[in-house]
């Protein structure tokens, strides 16, 4: 299929690493023109996305450099202590998730919206831990359910500009590896996806192709959520 991406012009936040760096490649690789924002330092445009000025600024600057903006998507993102229970958790860490998971994906909304032509598209990362979890991801799972929830909002919003939200089960990044530990993702017994193919979820919903999609949560795993307990 061709995704008719050729000469669209994109931002990557979180393009250093992870889903948002197989993004930015695939984008490039379709045609389009990338901008990469990310707080590591050497990153293309380096901003933390929870810091509003930072970010307007850095957003500014990528879309005097790209020349305009059709595509916007938004991987930053930090999974916060994995495994610790809520109540063993401090204020200051399930701020820090919130911070990054929902306000850095609200300002990176708003931000890039007055640039955004008809046309364009914005694509966040959620996460399968919006819908489902296992204990010790409090934090991170409420703030993938508001990634969910502002798609839907943003996009009635926003609105003819699309907005929609890919919410993957475990990816192979080192976001993941970090949390998991490389044994358990190289010797996984559920199912693991690449960055890369979590970027072809994305790169559909930022074509045009998609342009009858708008608001949604594509959950990518591998069926997991919609199995019922009934054991047959
Ligand atoms: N890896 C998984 O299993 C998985 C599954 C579902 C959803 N996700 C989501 O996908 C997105 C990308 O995750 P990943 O696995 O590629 O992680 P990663 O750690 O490999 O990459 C995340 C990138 O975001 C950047 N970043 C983090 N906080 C930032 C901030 N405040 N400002 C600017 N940049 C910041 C980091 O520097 C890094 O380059 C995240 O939103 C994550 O929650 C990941």
């Amino acid at each position: 299929m061709d995704l008719a991406l050729t000469g669209k012009k994109a931002l990557v936040t979180g393009g250093a690493s992870g889903i948002g760096l197989a993004c930015a490649r695939a984008l490039e690789a379709e045609g389009a023109t990338v901008a990469v924002l990310d707080r590591a330092p050497g990153a293309q445009f380096v901003t933390d996305v929870t810091d509003a000025r930072s970010l307007a600024a850095a957003v500014d600057s990528a879309v005097e450099w790209l020349g305009g903006l059709d595509v916007v998507v938004g991987c930053a993102g930090i999974s916060g202590p994995v495994g610790d229970l809520l109540v063993d958790t401090p204020a200051s860490d399930i701020a820090a998730v919130l911070a990054v998971n929902v306000l850095g994906q609200l300002l990176l909304a708003k931000h890039v919206y007055p640039h955004m032509g008809a046309d364009g598209s914005i694509v966040l990362l959620g996460s399968d831990s919006a819908f489902v979890s296992v204990p010790g991801m409090v934090p991170y799972s409420a703030s993938k359910g508001a990634v969910v929830s502002m798609t839907r909002a943003l996009a009635v919003e926003f609105a003819p500009v699309r907005v929609n939200c890919v919410c993957p089960s475990v990816v192979d990044t080192p976001m993941a590896r970090a949390d998991l530990g490389d044994q358990a993702i190289e010797e996984a017994e559920f199912p693991v996806q690449s960055a890369g193919e979590v970027a072809w979820q994305v790169l559909y919903l930022a074509s045009e192709r998609s342009r009858a999609v708008n608001g949604q949560a594509v959950v990518a795993d591998f069926g997991y959520s919609v199995r019922s307990g009934f054991p047959a």
